[in-house]
């Protein structure tokens, strides 16, 4: 067999260049004055691998793709995605990873906070079959956060935590905005991905129990120019997808989300109780058997309170009340709350009334019992009031 013709085993720099080891795909939204110097860094850091960087914009109003487009015009080792009426960083690395030719796919944020020094041995790791995801990570060894805000450190430690907990993802920051993965691990993965958020590195890891994650330490470095895009809604939407990924998709998230918040209620429930205990305040005498402790009242009325700022900007942020509403939405969520109790209650006697399985599992179980399903009735009817009526979709006001 002449060799010329069938053993492709002499490559030249215009193959390496069609079939890059790897492929570094950036996500911009107004990254105007950073997504240059990042290319630049890009080539710098991976002189010795072939590489490609695929630049996913979503049609940014500083002409983010203005400008990679200009660059790309001269320099073949870039290509840009610009995209139309769609927005979102988990889509766009989709997006990019789609269309990448990379045996590695990197992704980095392309404001110079994610350190690229670290990618050749992200990538070498990946390469070597030693792992199918390396995590660009602020908390392993060698990392660290620069001058991350207190604030956002304590949200990323709480969502690694979440993660660690209830996903068994064994990284210290699912968050991480800055990893690679094989091209196996995206054949494989990326078609069950849910697009939305921030989260993609948690959808890729938490749904595969099997995959060989590793991770490399890096500096978090301070935003030069613009802003960050981060929001609640994206605590909130990484927190159904903690949820989405552990229980699957029969459970709603929004109710899940309900059941968090009343945990919460609980136990800010508890704590005043218990202050108020201590304080040793007393009760009043409102006719009934016995007076009602002014601790008791303290106690479901902060719960009430909490629980109704923790609805409105958490689970139905959506329709949430806002200011001059914030009074009648708490008005009305009371009067649920109020009704949630007494029907907790009036369930509970009427089952002790029947002494409902009492022959069978003894009275105290069985209180324990008339206790539980009070409360789940009550749940289960608030839960609906409030979905329904409290936090309706109500025409918009401006
Ligand atoms: N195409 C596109 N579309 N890109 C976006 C969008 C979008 O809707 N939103 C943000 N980006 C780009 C930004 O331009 C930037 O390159 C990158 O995604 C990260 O966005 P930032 O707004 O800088 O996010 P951050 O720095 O607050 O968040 C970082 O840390 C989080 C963990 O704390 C990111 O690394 C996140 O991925 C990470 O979860
Ligand atoms: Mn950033």
């Amino acid at each position: 067999m002449p060799p010329s013709m069938d053993a492709p085993n002499e490559t030249t720099t215009a193959d390496r260049r069609r079939s890059p080891v790897v492929s570094i795909i950036s996500p911009t939204y107004n990254e105007a004055l950073n997504v240059g110097p990042l290319i630049d860094g890009l080539h710098a850091a991976l002189v010795d691998v072939a590489h490609e960087v695929i630049i996913v914009d979503d049609d940014s109003p500083d002409g983010t793709w203005e400008i990679v487009e200009a660059l790309a015009a001269t320099d073949d080792r870039v290509r840009v995605i610009r995209r139309f009426g769609e927005s979102g960083l988990s889509s766009a690395v989709l997006a990019g990873m789609e269309v990448a030719t990379g045996s590695v796919l990197a992704v980095i944020d392309a404001d110079g906070q994610h350190d690229e020094a670290a990618l050749p041995e992200m990538v070498r790791r990946i390469e070597h079959g030693e792992a199918d995801v390396v995590v660009g990570t602020r908390g392993a060894e060698g990392g660290s956060y620069g001058e991350f805000s207190l604030g956002r450190r304590i949200v990323s430690g709480v969502a690694a935590l979440l993660a660690k907990l209830f996903l068994r993802v064994p990284v210290s920051d699912p968050m991480s905005g800055f990893f690679a993965i094989s091209r196996d691990t995206y054949r494989r993965i990326g078609p069950t991905i849910n697009p939305q958020g921030f989260k993609i590195l948690l959808e890729f890891i938490g749904r595969r129990g099997d995959l060989r994650v590793d991770e490399v330490g890096y500096r978090f470095r301070n935003r030069v120019h613009g802003e960050t895009k981060m929001s609640p809604s994206v605590i909130r939407s990484y927190l159904l997808a903690v949820a989405e990924l552990r229980l699957g998709r029969q459970i709603k998230g929004q109710l899940f989300l309900y059941a968090v918040v009343g945990v919460c209620g609980f136990f800010v429930n508890l704590g005043v109780f218990g202050l108020f205990e201590l304080l040793g305040t007393g009760a009043i005498d409102v006719g009934l058997a016995e007076p009602v402790r002014w601790s008791l009242l303290a106690g479901i009325q902060a719960s009430i309170i909490s629980n109704f700022v923790l609805n409105n900007y958490f689970v139905f942020w959506e329709r949430r009340f806002r200011r001059r509403q914030l009074a009648q939405g708490l008005v009305v969520f009371e009067l649920v709350s109020i009704l949630g109790v007494f029907i907790h209650v009036a369930m509970f006697q009427f089952l002790q009334q029947q002494r409902l399985g009492e022959s069978v599992v003894g009275a105290e179980a069985a209180r324990l019992a008339h206790e539980a399903i009070g409360f789940a009735v009550a749940f289960v009817s608030n839960y609906y009031l409030n979905v329904n009526y409290t936090w309706r979709r109500r025409a918009t006001v401006a």
